[in-house]
């Protein structure tokens, strides 16, 4: 059998928790698809993520759903502060069970990242991209400290009375994500945002007890995990995907990521996944798996969670050979899942991997594959 389609169970706090049918898991995207800006997911959401359930995919990540209205990047995005969008993802969540994938939900704060236009053609053609105006109803924003680096509308620095309060907004949300039924939550610890805002130096300039040291800059990241762990049931596996390296000169570094990572791991965080960058001018590399070696190196600081890579891991002897290299435990699939929903289904098929290996929902389509 592929390394790729063999089966893992996540660690939780109460010891093995979550199965996952194989090893591919879709990365969460934004699909700036909410139509009242009221942050509810609707069908357009069910769509998506119930098709790559579908597709095979053995956990099923959510789009940057917003732990508050404040925080959400566009007013497209869908969120997770309120009941009516809790008991709006729970059909989703059913639908993606029904198929027998897990589903996990991307938690997020933008921070200094919010209140920015919906990347959507009309808009940029319109010429509104960036910050939202006023008059389109944009909101402030805050973060650690002020900052010009995204070229945005600078966020105002938030007090320790707003941090404590926005942990607190992070462990709610969690709180929703399990009464919709999702089996994981991963922290949106990456691409600029809130947690990473507070993580890298290049926008934490803050002098006080959030900021200057390491230990400082990490503070709020280790305060999100462990309010978030006490909110979130035992049994269930909590993620952090991280952007592992800022690729930017004076930044957030692998070192740093690797040390967080091991400290996030004996507050219960179980998954990782890493991408890198969203700050400042990137230097970085690219190409195919060009993140591939941030994951395992944060692999060789926690081996015993679930490192996933991501980016650029297109087809299936690709994503075969990160697992057989040892390089991560899994793959999350970003675009190439949008191209091809049933990405997991042709790998199986490409990798040889026997139907009855595969434990697909069966469906009379797949005979004829
Ligand atoms: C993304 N990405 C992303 N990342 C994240 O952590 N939260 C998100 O909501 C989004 N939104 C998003 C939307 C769209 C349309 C794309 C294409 C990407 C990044 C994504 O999860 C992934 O890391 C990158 O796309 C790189 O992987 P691939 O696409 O090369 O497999």
């Amino acid at each position: 059998m592929s390394k790729l389609f063999a089966p893992v169970q996540l660690t939780t706090p109460q010891g093995p928790g979550l199965k996952l049918r194989n090893r591919t898991v879709l990365a969460p995207m934004c699909q700036y698809s909410v139509t009242n800006r009221d942050g509810v997911p609707h069908a357009w959401h069910l769509s998506h993520l119930g098709a790559r359930a579908a597709g095979g995919f053995g956990l099923v990540i959510t789009e940057a759903a917003a732990i508050t209205a404040q925080g959400r990047i566009s007013d497209h995005d869908a969120g997770i502060w309120n009941d009516t969008q809790t008991h709006a993802w729970a059909p989703i969540v059913d639908f993606i069970h029904s198929q027998g994938a897990a589903a996990g939900i991307q938690l997020a704060h933008a921070g200094a990242k919010a209140s920015t236009y919906a990347w959507l053609p009309q808009a940029a053609a319109d010429g509104k991209v960036g910050s939202i105006s006023a008059q389109d109803g944009g909101w402030e924003t805050t973060g650690p400290s002020e900052t010009d680096v995204f070229g945005l509308v600078s966020p105002a620095a938030m007090s320790v009375e707003q941090i404590k309060v926005s942990i607190q907004d992070w462990a709610d949300a969690a709180r929703r994500a399990d009464e919709a039924g999702f089996d994981l939550v991963q922290l949106h610890g990456a691409h600029g945002y809130l947690i990473h805002q507070f993580l890298s130096p290049l926008t934490n300039t803050r002098t006080d007890e959030y900021g200057g040291s390491y230990e400082n800059r990490t503070r709020y990241a280790r305060e999100v995990i462990g309010a978030v762990r006490a909110a979130w049931p035992d049994h269930k596996p909590l993620a952090i995907r991280f952007s592992g390296d800022d690729w930017v000169e004076g930044g957030w570094r692998i070192e740093d990521t690797a040390r967080f990572a091991a400290e996030a791991y004996a507050l219960g965080v179980t998954a990782f996944d890493l991408s890198s960058a969203g700050i400042g001018k990137y230097y970085g590399p690219t190409g195919p798996g060009f993140q591939v070696p941030l994951a395992t190196a944060v692999k060789h600081a926690v081996p015993d969670a679930f490192v996933t890579a991501v980016g650029m891991i297109n087809d299936a002897s690709q994503a075969e050979q990160v697992l057989v290299m040892g390089a991560a435990d899994g793959v999350s699939i970003g675009r190439a899942a949008l191209k091809n929903p049933n990405w997991p289904a042709a790998a199986a098929a490409e990798l040889g991997a026997a139907q009855d290996e595969v434990p697909f929902a069966a469906q009379y389509w797949r005979a004829h594959w």
